[in-house]
């Protein structure tokens, strides 16, 4: 997704239509953990972690794309997000420190993974040892989901190309209207 769907994540229906706020709500983040919000767009999950980890907590938001993370800049000006790094990332480089994560959130993005392969390592040396790779990603098994196809993922798909890359399946949350939540433990 380009900065121009950026007013696409802000709509005002998000939250009744997705439930960002339940979906970090079953990650039961704990104070003062650190997180990244890989592909954070404008930063609509990215303030919701930064509430969830508080201020002794740390929240990496990372993307491709220098018109997000200069809108991702604005919001925390703007709301005060004083425990968000915004980072400027590649398509193959995260840019997070090593074994620094208990979190990596990918919300909508893996699919849009140009070198997935070389993301997923990345975010393995990111992630502490049993830190959690999650993603959030619309139910392609569902047909009712009001979404393109492309921009679905299904259980399989998503296991097929994490697991290899040294991740170990948890669980599938499927409390979302539209989207399920696969958690990964490296
Ligand atoms: C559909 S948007 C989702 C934004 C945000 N996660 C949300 O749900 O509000 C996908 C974002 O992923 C970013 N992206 C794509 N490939 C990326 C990569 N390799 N690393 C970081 N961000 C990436 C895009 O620039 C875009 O901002």
């Amino acid at each position: 997704m380009g900065a121009a769907g950026a007013p696409w994540l802000e709509r005002s229906e998000r939250e009744r239509e997705e439930r960002p706020s339940l979906a970090v709500r079953l990650l039961r983040l704990q104070p003062g953990q650190t997180v990244a919000d890989i592909g954070a767009g404008s930063g609509y999950y990215t303030e919701l972690l930064s509430k969830a980890v508080g201020s002794a907590g740390k929240v990496y938001a990372t993307d491709i794309q220098p018109e997000m993370i200069r809108l991702l800049d604005e919001r925390i000006r703007r709301r005060r997000l004083s425990n968000v790094q915004a980072i400027l990332c590649t398509e193959a480089d995260p840019r997070l420190p090593p074994e620094s994560l208990d979190l990596a959130l990918l919300v909508d993005v893996y699919h849009e993974f140009a070198q997935p392969q070389q993301m997923l390592r990345a975010i393995h040396r990111a992630l502490k040892p049993g830190g959690r790779l999650v993603l959030i990603e619309y139910r392609k098994e569902d047909p009712a989901v009001p979404i393109r196809e492309e921009h679905k993922m299904s259980i399989a798909e998503a296991r097929a190309e994490v697991e290899p890359e040294g991740f170990a399946f948890d669980r599938v949350l499927n409390d979302l209207p539209w989207q399920h939540i696969l958690i990964f433990r490296k």
